[in-house]
């Protein structure tokens, strides 16, 4: 069987890896790809998010199964026209991609779900919205409605800074429709965690959990990005409470898209708070979290091709994933200035020597290939992930084969599963 791949990140790179391990999967084809992800597949371009353009070439290639790693193209529609065509595909229909294409969507069914979450109002009007920020005191935590590439939330302690992010998004359109209605929520204090499952639309296999680092710099400081690295298994989130986690989120979650007409299909990843009143959502997504993947599929033991097409097929009742005990440690090696301006087109050197490092998989991000010379394309470039028997083995491979690899700017954060290590030590 031939799988076909959407994306171009990371976290396809961690994908395209699995399927190409896979017993079940031939080959694999990736659009558009990355030049990491060309040395497991083959890569050819699409339109990702013109349903039809999708079709027609999952059509010409003969793929037996479709998955797509991004979230645009699930609420553009391309999942919803494969399925029409007949074509197996691992992603939901734009109606069930809802949960993470409209923030106050995705609140109002766990509202109905009786999933416990920030308290929360949707605004399109910024004086309210305004009311409402002094109502709840700060932190404030405001955020575009829909989909705004990680780039859509504010958390501040400023009450300027807050205003100013509410008229960014519902007075000067900053953020175009995706900001015209925004959500503003209570604070959540705690750990974050992040838990994704498979579902066919009824039933449920989870991984297990992971955990990201969403700050620019060491220790939680600087902007938001899209992920600075991750790590699993996540000692503070022990099999216990992940199974909880399972019962009480993903579960009433799949249950209410199904009830109200659009089953889920595809992976479903809860971003979690552990709070002192416990554990409460923080975001739905609609798919694979990047870079928890890349910390996740080295772990994998049992057959992505597998559960991927099961889940493609309704047929994931009775699967459970297996994963390898050693953990995962993933570093994310980024252009200076990322998530603000950055440079590109820089050589990438090293990669070979990090790659051979022993537990170490590099995967890549925003890179390309020009003159057969692997160079930086983007603010995330490449996701160093490594595993060992503990988290100070996988912290000391991961930033070896992150210290074997150069580009200008290159820039990483230091503390990548230390709270993980401490936490191993005082166990020990
Ligand atoms: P989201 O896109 O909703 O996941 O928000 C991006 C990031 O902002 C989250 O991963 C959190 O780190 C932070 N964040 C979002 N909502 C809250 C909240 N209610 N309380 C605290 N931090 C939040
Ligand atoms: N790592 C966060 C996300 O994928 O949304």
């Amino acid at each position: 069987m031939r799988a076909l791949l959407l994306g171009s990140g990371g976290r396809e790179s961690a994908l395209a890896w699995g399927l190409s391990r896979s017993t079940c999967i031939d080959d694999v084809v990736a659009a558009p790809g990355n030049p990491g992800i060309a040395r497991v597949a083959d890569l050819v371009d699409v339109a990702l998010e013109e349903p039809a353009a999708v079709v027609e070439l999952a059509r010409r290639i003969g793929a037996g199964l479709v998955m797509v790693g991004p979230e645009a193209p699930l609420v553009a529609g391309v999942a919803d026209a494969l399925r029409e065509a007949g074509i197996p595909v691992f992603g939901p229909d734009a109606s069930a991609a809802k949960i993470e294409g409209s923030k106050a969507h995705a609140k109002s069914l766990m509202e109905r779900a009786g999933i416990s979450t920030a308290a929360w109002r949707s605004f399109t009007d910024a004086g309210a919205a305004v009311t409402y920020l002094d109502e709840l005191g700060p932190p404030y935590v405001i955020k575009a409605d829909g989909l705004a590439g990680g780039k859509g939330v504010v958390v501040t302690s400023e009450r300027d800074a807050a205003i100013a992010a509410v008229n960014e998004r519902l007075v000067e359109n900053r953020f175009g429709v995706a900001g015209s209605s925004i959500v503003i929520e209570e604070f959540l204090d705690g750990e974050e965690v992040s838990l994704i499952a498979l579902c066919d639309g009824i039933d449920v296999a989870a991984c297990e959990p992971a955990q990201d680092y969403k700050r620019a710099r060491d220790g939680d400081e600087g902007a938001n990005t899209g992920g600075m690295g991750s790590y699993s298994p996540v000692p503070s989130c022990p099999p216990d409470l992940a199974a909880r986690i399972v019962d009480e989120v993903i579960e009433p979650m799949v249950r209410q898209t199904a009830a109200e007409g659009a089953p889920f299909v595809g992976a479903i990843y809860a971003g979690l708070a552990l709070t002192g009143k416990g554990v409460k959502v923080v975001e739905f997504n609609a798919r694979f979290g990047d870079p928890e993947t890349q910390a996740l599929i080295p772990r994998l033991s049992s057959d992505l091709g597998e559960a991927a097409l099961a889940t493609a097929t309704g047929q994931l009742r009775g699967t459970e994933l297996r994963w390898s005990n050693e953990v995962c440690v993933t570093v994310v090696l980024c252009s200076r200035g990322y998530p603000g301006p950055y440079a590109s087109g820089h050589e990438i050197t090293g990669l070979e020597a990090a790659g051979r490092i022993p537990g170490v998989a590099v995967f890549h991000s925003g890179t390309r290939e020009t003159n057969g010379k692997i160079e930086t394309a983007g603010g995330r470039v490449l996701a160093v992930s490594a595993t060992a028997d503990s988290f100070g083995g996988a912290r000391a491979r991961a930033y070896q084969g992150a210290a074997a690899i150069d580009f200008e700017g290159k820039y990483a954060r230091t503390d990548i599963g230390l709270r993980a290590e401490r936490i191993e030590g005082s166990e020990s």
